[in-house]
C-alpha cells in the first residue's frame, strides 16, 4: 500500500525510514520531507497543515495510511477532515481526533481526565485573567518551587518553573495577560514534582493497546543537565532506571486506566500515546500526555523495534492488534542531536553542513534543507545521530565518532549523553 508521512523533523524522517522496511509497503510519500528522506522516500511539497491540499494528493497517489509525525494536524483536527469526507473516510490516518487530541492540546483538559481517571499526576487547578486572586492564594499553599503551565500549545515553552513566590506571581499575571497569546488564557498550577523524567510509548486503537520501547530524553541544552530545557538533545532506550517492576506499575497505573478512561469517556483514540512520566520515589507520575511520538526519542524507540510498523496500524485498523507480536531488540539504542549553537534561543540557519555516510549508525535530519544542491541547517536542532549495540558505552561510542565526522559553523552537541540522573 502506498504510504505518506507527515512532517519534516527527525521523527518523521525515523518514521519514514522504519515504513520503507515494512513488507505492506508499495510507495512512500513524506510531506514535506527534508534531505535525508529525499531519495529512498518520494517529498511532497505540501504543509502538515494544509488538509485540503494533503486530501487532495492522497486521492490522486491512491495513498491508504497517513502516520501524522507532529501534534499541530492533529489538535488542528486532521483525522475528523479525512473521517468526514465521502472520498477520504476509508484512508486510515494513524493519529487520534480532534477530541481525543486535547490530551496534548489542553493541558486542563489532560488534568481534568487524569483527575477522573485517577492516574497518579502532580495535583494542581487551572486558573484565568478572572480567577486571580484564588491563584494566587493557591499559590500560597505550594512549596518552592511553583510549576505553571498554558493550557494550549506553546511550542514546547508554555511550562515555567519558579522558585520565588512572587517571581511566579508575576509570571502568572503575565501568562493571562498573553505571555503566550491564548494558549496562556488558561494556566495550569501544579504541585512540583522532585523526581527522574521517562518517556513511555503506546499505540492503541482505543480498546486494546501495544507497549512500544521506553526512552530517556536530555532535555537540557548544557552537559550534567545543566540550562535551557529543548526540544530533546539525546536520548536512550531502555531506559537503565526503568526495571520490570517500574514498567508492570506503569502498565498497570497509568496505561490501563488510561485506555479504559478513553473507552469510558468515548473518546475515539487510534494513534500513539506518549506519556511524559516523572517517577518519584520509585513511583509513576504523569507529567503530561503527547499524542504523537517524541523527538528525539522515536530515533531511539523505531531502530530497536523489529517488527513491522506498518503491520501494527493494518491489524489495529481491523480490530486486531491483539494479534499483534511486538518484536522488540534488548540491545540499547542512542541518539545523540547536533544543534546550531545559540539553540534553543536565538540561532542562524541556512549554514552548509557537510553530512557523510556513517558508519554503523543511522544518520536522521532534523532541520535541513536543500539550497541549490548543498544541504543546509533549516532549525535548531539539525541532525540526530543513532547507534545501536549490546551495551550504552558502546553504542555511543559509535554515534560520537560518527558526530566527528560532521561539521558546520556552530555546530554543538552534548558529550554526555547517557548521564546517569538516577545516583
Ligand atoms: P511539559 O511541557 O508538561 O512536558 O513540561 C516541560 C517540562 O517541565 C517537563 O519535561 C518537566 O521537566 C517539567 N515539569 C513539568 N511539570 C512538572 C512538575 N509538576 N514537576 C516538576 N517538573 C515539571
Ligand atoms: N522529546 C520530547 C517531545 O517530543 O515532546
Amino acid at each position: 500500500m502506498n504510504v505518506l508521512v507527515l512532517g519534516s523533523g527527525g521523527r518523521e524522517h525515523a518514521l519514514a525510514w522504519k515504513m520503507a522496511s515494512s513488507k505492506h509497503l508499495s510507495k512512500l510519500f513524506v510531506a514535506p520531507g527534508n534531505p535525508g528522506t529525499f531519495g529512498f522516500a518520494n517529498n511532497v511539497n505540501i504543509g502538515v497543515n494544509d488538509f485540503v491540499a494533503l486530501a487532495d494528493f492522497a486521492l490522486k497517489n491512491n495513498i491508504e495510511c497517513i502516520v501524522v509525525g507532529p501534534e499541530n494536524p492533529l489538535v488542528e483536527g486532521i483525522v475528523d477532515f479525512f473521517a468526514e469526507g465521502e472520498h477520504t473516510k476509508n484512508i486510515l490516518v494513524v493519529g487520534p481526533n480532534k477530541e481525543s487530541a486535547q490530551l496534548e492540546g489542553s493541558k486542563d483538559f489532560a488534568k481534568d481526565f487524569m483527575l477522573r481517571h485517577k492516574i497518579p499526576t502532580a495535583r494542581y487547578k487551572s486558573f484565568s485573567k478572572s480567577t486571580m486572586q484564588a491563584a494566587c492564594d493557591f499559590l500560597d499553599t505550594l512549596q518552592a518551587p511553583y510549576v505553571l503551565k498554558a493550557d494550549g500549545l506553546a511550542g514546547g515553552k508554555g511550562v515555567l518553573i519558579l522558585t520565588d513566590l512572587d517571581h511566579a506571581k508575576d509570571a502568572l499575571k503575565q501568562m493571562v495577560d498573553g505571555k503566550f497569546g491564548n494558549a496562556s488564557e488558561i494556566v495550569v498550577i501544579e504541585e512540583f514534582l522532585d523526581g527522574i523524567e521517562m518517556s513511555y510509548f503506546v499505540f492503541t486503537d482505543g480498546t486494546d493497546y501495544v507497549i512500544l520501547p521506553e526512552a530517556k530524553d536530555y532535555k537540557r541544552i548544557g552537559e550534567k543537565d545543566t540550562g535551557l530545557n529543548t526540544g530533546g538533545m539525546g536520548a536512550v532506550s531502555p531506559v537503565p532506571f526503568a526495571d520490570s517492576e517500574m514498567l508492570a506499575k506503569i502498565e498497570d497505573r497509568i496505561v490501563k486506566p488510561t485506555i479504559a478512561g478513553l473507552k469510558k469517556d468515548q473518546m475515539k483514540y487510534f494513534g500513539f500515546i506518549f506519556i511524559g512520566l516523572m517517577i518519584v520515589d520509585n513511583e509513576p507520575f504523569v507529567i503530561e500526555y503527547n499524542v504523537r511520538l517524541g523527538d528525539p526519542e522515536t530515533e531511539v524507540i523505531l531502530p530497536r523495534m523489529n517488527s513491522d510498523l506498518l503491520e501494527m496500524f493494518l491489524l489495529a485498523k481491523t480490530n486486531k492488534l491483539n494479534e499483534y507480536k511486538i518484536s522488540i531488540s534488548s540491545d540499547t539504542a542512542v541518539t545523540v542531536m547536533i544543534v546550531s549553537g545559540g539553540y534553543p534561543e536565538d540561532y542562524q540557519i541556512g549554514r552548509p553542513i557537510s553530512v557523510p555516510a556513517v558508519s554503523d549508525a543511522l544518520l536522521f535530519h532534523a532541520g535541513t534543507k536543500f539550497c541549490e544542491n548543498n544541504i543546509v541547517s533549516n532549525g535548531g536542532r539539525v541532525l540526530a545521530v543513532s547507534a545501536m549495540a549490546d551495551n550504552m558505552q558502546k553504542a555511543l561510542a559509535i554515534s560520537y565518532q560518527n558526530i566527528g565526522k560532521m561539521h558546520f559553523d556552530e555546530m554543538y552537541f552534548r558529550r554526555d549523553i547517557g548521564f546517569d540522573l538516577s545516583t
